[in-house]
């Protein structure tokens, strides 16, 4: 079995439509949208279920995450077979212990689980598989050829987002009087912070003596977060429509100065988001 399997080639039927992340971030509609008043942020402020947009945001979100799971689980299985078993901080850096397989391995049985969850969870929600696009930048990261940058960009910067949305979806399922979606995310959730800190604890362990890696580790996390933070989607604001769930990375292993790093590139995220909208604003006036 070849190893390094390129994101072209994964499975799927004709149901999944790809939008690369670029093209969304990039869609003219945007300007459309920012023209007509809206802040030209992604959604419309916090995700509550008396938003008029509510039912779709939260479909829309709830298949984001269904993606999220089945790229998951294929990065995960992945990175149990791609690497060589080894100490994992020597100079060849394509090998990783054999613990770092077994977390992996554990990963891989909770992803498929939350793949279920996330199917009946979207029928209960009224979707379809397929009703929105995939964006597969979470393999894209599982790709990398560094298994440290590899659990850094997907387990502390994905899924650390991951905890995120499940928070705000269980506390928005709780608010809406659904206790299916409300369990069914904290279940999740429960998962991801383990999933979270073993990125946090490998990332420390096979680093511990190697500092320049340990520092582009945490700058592919930090390039990852920014792009996810997309332009206030996420962020400590009242108004993010995904807040920053500090207890729950906290939990994951996450420090206090790392969650204030992330809180500040969310806010710059924003900022760079408002600036573009204004422009688009007056251009569309003139
Ligand atoms: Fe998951
Ligand atoms: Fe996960």
């Amino acid at each position: 079995m070849r190893k390094a399997f390129p994101v072209e080639d994964l499975a799927r039927d004709d149901r999944f439509v790809r939008v690369p992340l670029i093209e969304r971030i990039n869609d003219p509609r945007n300007a459309v949208a920012a023209a007509q008043g809206s802040s030209g942020r992604r959604g419309a402020g916090r995700l509550t279920p008396d938003r008029p947009d509510a039912p779709d945001a939260a479909r829309a979100l709830m298949h984001g995450i269904f993606v999220g799971e089945i790229q998951a689980l294929e990065g995960a299985g992945r990175t149990c077979w791609d690497f060589e078993v080894g100490s994992g901080n020597g100079e060849g850096i394509a090998e990783v212990p054999f613990e770092l397989k077994l977390d992996m391995a554990r990963q891989c049985w909770d992803e498929a689980r939350h793949c279920e969850i996330s199917i009946k969870l979207s029928g209960h929600m009224g979707t379809e598989l397929g009703e929105f696009s995939e964006n597969t930048f979470l393999y894209e990261a599982a790709c990398n050829p560094d298994p440290v940058l590899r659990l850094t960009g997907v387990n502390r910067a994905l899924e650390g987002l991951a905890i995120d949305v499940f928070n705000t979806m269980r506390e928005f399922g709780e608010i809406a009087g659904d206790p299916v979606l409300e369990f069914c995310e904290d279940w999740m959730l429960a998962d991801e912070v383990t999933h979270v800190k073993m990125g946090s604890d490998w990332l420390r362990k096979l680093t511990a003596n190697d500092k320049p890696r340990q520092e582009r580790a945490l700058e592919f996390q930090r390039v990852v977060d920014k792009l996810f933070s997309l332009g206030g989607f996420r962020g400590e604001e009242e108004d993010s429509p995904v807040r920053l769930a500090r207890r729950f990375r906290e939990l994951a292993g996450f420090k206090e100065d790392e969650m204030d790093t992330l809180a500040q590139i969310a806010k710059e995220a924003r900022e760079e988001m408002e600036a573009i909208a204004e422009a688009n604003r007056a251009a569309v006036a003139s």
